[in-house]
């Protein structure tokens, strides 16, 4: 048997078409939610859009410090794994839910798959990359999806073997939810015309923890909506940093609750540009053509920036004030799919997995 594990929104995503491809190869599996995102619209929506089973465990952790949430995870997530004796767990991404359940699983020599393994942004201070670096070091099956994260495993030691250029589970979801996608009815809503908007989203923690750092970015994106409407679907996190830090946003954005995931890809593939602090959104506008200008110092998906529609601007929301109008009056970067962006990532994988189950 596999587990597999989610706990946070872009884990929903990339589980989705495994999760379908194990059930059409007869594989059992068995789905466990942490809990670490809880609200309709972070989760309980995208089970329901992408259809993926209902958790056959939900271990409720919720919100907390990274250590709270994880050794939570690691306490609970052992008896199930005593308990059903899988041949493999697989964890996906670079959240907390990710490393916490992987180390459980080694500890008790159980095999580890992580897809999405190898990124790097080699910054420490980013909660992600210790969650990446860690994650990969207990796992046995490494599935990667660009080029940067096989020359990071290489270089980290890693043997051969062990590695697996599957392409991106991501984006499995997106082709096939694409033509879904267009039904809704999101820009009707909000009153909004094809590639007539920007679309902004922010929730990193160093971008958005800290009253100065907010307030760059609010004060960026109320600067850019006097130019073009922004839609701002605003993370939680990010929410209740605005209201603490009393932030206030003007009134030509148009701020809405986090997206449940078709809505999303339709705002997204019909915006002008979008501006992110995201890991995820770097790789679907590059594969939408979007271009996708990120608030960050380093990305750890540099394919986006090398063939993507990708642009790093730095965190210094004065500077990307400063670079937004040149870049807006450039042509947009002309931009590829990277290598096995294909829709056949989690087929890959699975006819990998099928062999140790
Ligand atoms: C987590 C991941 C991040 C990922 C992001 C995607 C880690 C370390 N971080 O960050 O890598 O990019 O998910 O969204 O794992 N909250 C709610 N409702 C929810 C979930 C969260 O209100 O359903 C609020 C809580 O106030 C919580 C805060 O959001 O304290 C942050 O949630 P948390 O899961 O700790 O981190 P994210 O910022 O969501």
């Amino acid at each position: 048997m596999i587990i597999n594990v989610v706990g946070a929104r872009p884990n929903f995503i990339k589980i989705s078409p495994l999760i379908r491809e194990m059930n059409k190869n007869k594989i059992p599996n068995y789905l466990v939610h942490t809990g670490q995102h809880y609200d309709w619209n972070m989760s309980g929506a995208f089970f329901k859009q992408l259809n993926i089973p209902t958790p056959d465990k939900f271990l409720n952790v919720g919100s907390s410090s990274h250590a709270k949430q994880t050794s939570e995870i690691i306490e609970k997530f052992e008896k199930i794994c005593l308990k059903l004796n899988p041949s493999i767990v697989l964890v996906v991404g670079d959240v907390n839910s990710t490393i916490a359940c992987a180390l459980v699983a080694s500890k008790l020599n159980i095999k580890v798959a992580h897809v999405e393994s190898g990124l790097r942004s080699f910054d420490k201070s980013m909660p992600e990359e210790i969650n990446r670096i860690l994650t990969d070091h207990v796992s046995d099956f490494l599935f990667v999806t660009e080029q940067s994260g096989l020359d990071n495993l290489v270089n980290e030691g890693f043997t051969q073997n062990s590695i697996h250029f599957v392409g991106n589970c991501m984006i499995d979801t997106l082709i096939e939810s694409l033509q879904e996608s267009e039904k809704s009815n999101i820009l009707y809503e909000n009153n909004l015309e094809s590639k007539c908007y920007f679309l902004a989203t922010f929730h990193r923690a160093s971008n958005v923890d800290g009253p100065n750092e907010l307030s760059d970015i609010v004060n960026l994106i109320n600067k850019t909506s006097e130019n073009l409407p922004v839609v701002f679907p605003v993370h939680p996190r990010t929410k209740k940093q605005i209201m603490d830090f009393k932030l206030k946003l003007s009134g030509d954005v148009i701020t809405l609750d986090p997206l449940p995931y078709l809505d999303f890809i339709k705002l997204l593939n019909h915006s002008k540009l979008v501006i992110t602090d995201s890991g995820g959104i770097q790789e679907e506008s590059t594969f939408l053509g979007i271009p996708c200008i990120t608030c960050r110092e380093n990305t750890e998906r540099p394919i986006t920036i090398d063939i993507g529609t990708n642009i790093l601007v730095g965190s210094n929301m004065n500077d990307v004030g400063a670079k937004l109008p040149g870049i807006l009056e450039n042509e947009p970067k002309e931009n590829k799919i990277p290598p096995l962006w294909d829709g056949l990532a989690a087929k890959r994988i699975v006819k990998i997995l099928k062999q140790f189950v």
